[in-house]
């Protein structure tokens, strides 16, 4: 998931920034493209633009912060537009989550008026091919793997990378990367949706209003 150019990256996020406008709440993604995206927006408000963020991750707090963007939350503000990026991008359906924060990315992006998804262009694909990341509760680990086992799944904790043991997210909970030998995205994430432990799935089906594709020598704007 860190594959992909920089520049390509760093081209998505300041196009998508850029259609942010005076007075908007703004859901601030997290990974290393969104990233570019929140400095942008920082940038901007140096300049005069009068934004609140939602952060979706300690990360993006904590970078948001830095760059001087006023933070809001859900409780105070819905917002305008949400600017994420993705770890696969077929059409318009995302698989998201590869930093495990894909649970408040969702409702973050669910509750915007539009998603701004912003990607580099290794992360484009004919067909989601996953492995697709499963936040669950902790206690629920066995009756949620053998649900994603009767659904087609392979289910494997992700161990994080610098400590001993799994990776704990924001949230507390747990994570599988689920591998399936082909992904149907709209009854996959039905089904996995409703796993009785299952915090959230990061396939992202029909939420994705416009696609910011970065490339070497420039950037494309995808909408439907
Ligand atoms: C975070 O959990 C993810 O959903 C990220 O948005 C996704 O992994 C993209 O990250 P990069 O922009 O760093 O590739």
């Amino acid at each position: 998931r860190t594959g992909g150019s920089n520049e390509a990256k760093r081209r998505a996020g300041e196009a998508a920034a850029d259609r942010v406008t005076d007075g908007e709440v703004v859901g601030l993604g997290t990974g290393s493209t969104a990233a570019h995206a929140i400095r942008a927006l920082g940038r901007a408000v140096d300049s005069g633009l009068d934004i609140r963020g939602v952060p979706t991750s300690f990360q993006s707090r904590e970078l948001a912060r830095e760059v001087g963007i006023p933070l809001t939350t859900l409780d105070e503000a819905t917002p305008d537009v949400a600017i994420d990026g993705a770890d696969e991008v077929a059409g318009f359906d995302l698989v998201k989550g590869g930093g495990a924060a894909h649970a408040r990315e969702k409702y973050v992006a669910s509750a915007a008026d539009r998603l701004l998804v912003v990607a580099d262009d290794s992360k484009l694909t004919d067909a989601l091919a996953g492995p697709v990341p499963v936040e669950f509760l902790p206690d629920a680990r066995a009756p949620v793997a053998t649900a994603i086992r009767e659904a087609g799944g392979e289910p494997t904790l992700r161990a994080a990378e610098r400590k001993d043991g799994p990776v704990v997210t924001d949230n507390g909970n747990l994570v599988f990367d689920c591998a399936f030998e082909a992904i149907d995205p709209e009854p996959l994430a039905a089904t996995l949706s409703a796993i009785p432990g299952v915090v959230e799935h990061g396939l992202f089906v029909g939420l994705a209003d416009a696609v910011f594709v970065g490339r070497a020598d420039g950037v494309e704007r995808r909408a439907p």
